[in-house]
């Protein structure tokens, strides 16, 4: 069977998304599969793998077009098999607003938010409201993006208005959040029928921020497997992570990213369907922690494509 790892695209996470490709392709190659890497061009997608004349893709697009359902949508349309989530658990997941209002329903514990969208063109009267509600330290997301692309923690009331101006520059909507004080957790799941959570990694950014530069920065942040926590606490985020993972109906593989508050309360931020998967990124260091290589790791995800 001759596998395309579909990569690239014309998303903010490009960059990304090619080094997590690659990564995937020689894990591949190693591992003895025909696969050949493949840069996403939306309107010739559909002649790009018919040209290939490819059986399977596994997905390594971060954002628009792959992480959103889109491409999970023509691949089912074509009958051509795909690693990780189907068509609405993409989208939903890639959504914040929606994923929240899921949590919400469902009773997973997320930070207070609300949502603002674009057509409320009064920025001055947005800022107020967010002020008014949540105060300061507050975090604005751009509701459909990746790796903090669009998102600012605001520390100054004043600086609050430039911060949705900017965070509606990347989405229509965004989710303003409470700001969370504690450690930042991020729970890596793999499998579809019974997923099972690995080991909790504890993220330490130098700056104290965990943005882009800190994500992709060698060195610039510190990761602890397994996370620095009681068992009992432990189990908890894993149990919660699991059951938001389930909840919106994920498969594969996916990265449930948590903040835990200093009273020890989780609080989920958002499921990413797509993680990073670059031999420096957060999975594979979870995966390694329980003895699974990177090249075996991608293995599985493309074996579960069969599940
Ligand atoms: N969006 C980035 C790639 C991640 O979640 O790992
Ligand atoms: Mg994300």
């Amino acid at each position: 069977k001759k596998i395309a790892v579909v990569m690239g695209g014309p998303s903010s996470e490009r960059e990304v998304s090619l080094n997590t490709g690659r990564a995937i392709l020689t894990a591949l190659r190693e591992k003895g599969y025909t696969a050949v890497g493949v840069d996403l061009d939306p309107p010739n997608f559909i002649e790009q793998l018919k040209q290939e004349q490819i059986d399977v893709v596994f997905n390594a697009i971060h954002g628009l077009y792959g992480e959103d359902g889109l491409m999970q949508g023509t691949l089912e349309m074509l009958g051509i098999p795909y690693t990780g989530s189907g068509v609405l658990a993409s989208a939903m997941a890639m959504d914040k607003a929606i994923t929240k209002r899921l949590f919400m329903s469902a009773g997973i514990p997320t930070p207070q938010s609300r949502l603002y969208s674009k057509q409320d063109t009064d920025l001055a009267l947005v800022a107020e409201d967010i002020l008014t509600t949540f105060g300061v330290p507050v975090v604005v997301k751009a509701a459909a993006q990746g790796s903090s692309i669009g998102v600012i923690i605001v520390e100054k009331a004043g600086d609050i208005e430039s911060a949705v101006r900017e965070a509606f520059n990347y989405s229509g909507h965004i989710v303003v959040e409470e700001f969370i004080r504690g450690k930042e957790l991020t729970v890596s799941i793999l499998g579809t029928g019974s997923p099972e959570a690995l080991p909790i990694i504890e993220i330490v950014p130098q700056s104290g921020r965990y943005d882009y530069r800190s994500k992709y920065t060698k060195g610039a942040t510190e990761y602890i497997v397994p996370a620095r926590l009681e068992t009992q606490v432990a189990d908890h985020v894993q149990r919660i992570a699991l059951a938001a993972y389930k909840l919106l109906g994920c498969r594969g593989i996916g990265r449930v990213d948590v903040m835990l508050g200093n009273d020890n309360q989780p609080h989920v931020l958002e499921i990413n369907t797509i993680p990073g998967m670059t031999a420096t990124s957060l999975v594979p260091k979870a995966a390694a922690a329980v003895g699974i290589g990177f090249d075996e790791l991608c293995e599985r995800i493309l074996l579960m494509v069969a599940e």
